[in-house]
């Protein structure tokens, strides 16, 4: 990742983080066409993209904005300093040259993250260690007393990106990854990851508008982050922990005021209704408990029951369902009658609506025997799946009703 950031020209900054530094926004594969949107109607520019990410700019408060407001991006890294080394030990010189003191306490937590390809170095566990050890002797040094340090991300973080001689270090300004709402408390079976849900929905151009119909939830996850932009609420909302408020100079009064105004952005009341059923009833008590923890209650209408007795109100909106795909034979035998089943649930009992299947089997998906007007790719940890759409007309009895609707108004206008 970041290929795109490092052939860039190496830009002097000043500090501490006065002005725009550069920003890498990364996203699990696939996801960067819907984060690129987002970045920009938030209002940042897409300067650079990799495969693995989005390169902006902003200052350091502008990060504490994209941690509240973006939903399928992972981290939000800041950039401190680019700089040269060839081996650990110029790597080691050149981090304890930057004034650590200035932005980390060495009362809080440090973990440092790399990701590292240089000729010089076969384990890449030895330029993190050489990378957390520069930081924390800089510490001490200043200081009289270093942080403790290790894997957790609950402190402050530190990324480095390091490939042949150029080194990029950034605050990782998210801490725990942007998929980590923290709303999910029961995660139950092959849950979606929040960020690839956020994306699938970005995808589907769902912006809550009609109803919103979640069968085979799961834990919940595509109905709470329907309903989280359904009711427009910033899924930053929900963390109390972020990286950015273990960095010196963390301006608490400006979260606060960016937290109110989101709540006061927010929808009480949404437009359409949201339905989510699951045949399992752990899977429900699970989905209704991590709704609750979202701060969604009572705004999603959770059921118990076969996917195709969901019930579908009248109108239109999305149905979206994220059947298991097996990988073993046994399995996908016995799925086999389930996908046929979704293609006779949407005709029967959605028409109007747009439907969606979210699957990493092809084959399976073709017995659903309609055909997708979309094949949106993604990839749900290393699998390669597919968002498809289906258009649901309504039913002929609907059309020629509609039909006669339409001729009787054209008669009355040229009539
Ligand atoms: C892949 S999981 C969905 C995961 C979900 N997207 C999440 O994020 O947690 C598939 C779900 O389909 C449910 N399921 C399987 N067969 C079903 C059926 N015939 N009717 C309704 N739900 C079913 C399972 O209980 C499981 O919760």
């Amino acid at each position: 990742m970041k290929e795109a950031v490092i052939r860039r020209k190496a830009q002097p900054l000043t500090k501490p983080f006065s002005g725009k530094h550069r920003i890498v926004v990364t996203c699990g594969k696939g996801i960067r066409p819907f984060l690129k949107q987002e970045i920009l109607s938030l209002g940042f520019p897409a300067l650079a993209e990799s495969v693995a990410g989005i390169e902006t700019e902003g200052t350091f408060e502008d990060t504490l904005r994209l941690n509240l407001y973006v939903r399928t991006g992972q981290r939000i890294l800041f950039l401190l300093r680019d700089f040269q080394a060839t081996n650990a030990e110029e790597l080691y010189n050149q981090v304890f040259k930057i004034e650590w003191e200035e932005y980390l306490s060495s009362a809080d937590y440090l973990c440092v993250t790399s990701s590292v390809d240089n000729p010089t170095i076969r384990d890449t566990r030895y330029a993190n260690v050489k990378c957390k050890d520069a930081i924390v002797d800089r510490l001490r040094n200043k200081l009289g007393r270093r942080p403790d340090s290790g894997p957790q991300r609950t402190g402050a973080v530190v990324d480095l990106y390091w490939r042949g001689t150029s080194c990029l270090l950034y605050l990782d300004t998210s801490g725990e990854p942007l998929s980590h709402r923290g709303y999910r408390k029961i995660p139950l079976k092959a849950p979606m990851q929040e960020t690839l849900a956020a994306a699938v929905l970005l995808a589907a151009n769902w912006r809550g508008e009609g109803n919103f119909i979640n069968p085979m939830c799961g834990s919940g996850t595509l109905a709470i982050e329907g309903a989280l932009i359904a009711a427009h609420r910033p899924p930053g909302l929900l963390r109390p922990n972020f990286g950015f408020m273990h960095i010196q100079g963390f301006d608490q009064a400006l979260w606060q005021d960016l937290l109110s105004q989101a709540d006061r952005e927010a929808m009480i009341k949404i437009q359409g209704k949201i339905i989510a059923t699951d045949i399992s009833a752990q899977a429900v008590q699970g989905a209704r408990k991590n709704a609750a923890a979202a701060g969604l209650k009572n705004r999603i209408e959770f059921r118990v029951c076969d996917y195709d007795e969901t019930p579908v109100p009248g109108g239109d909106g999305i149905v979206i369902l994220n059947p298991e795909y097996g990988e073993r034979m046994g399995t996908i035998e016995k799925l086999i009658p389930i996908y046929q089943g979704i293609g006779d649930f949407f005709k029967k009992k959605c028409p109007g609506y747009r439907g969606f299947v979210f699957t990493g089997n092809l084959d399976l998906a073709k017995k659903i025997g309609l055909k997708a007007a979309r094949k949106i790719p993604f990839f749900n940890s290393n699998i390669e799946c597919l968002l498809l759409e289906y258009d649901l007309y309504p039913g002929r009895r609907n059309q020629e009703k509609r039909a006669a609707i339409s001729n009787q108004q054209s008669a009355k206008t040229f009539g």
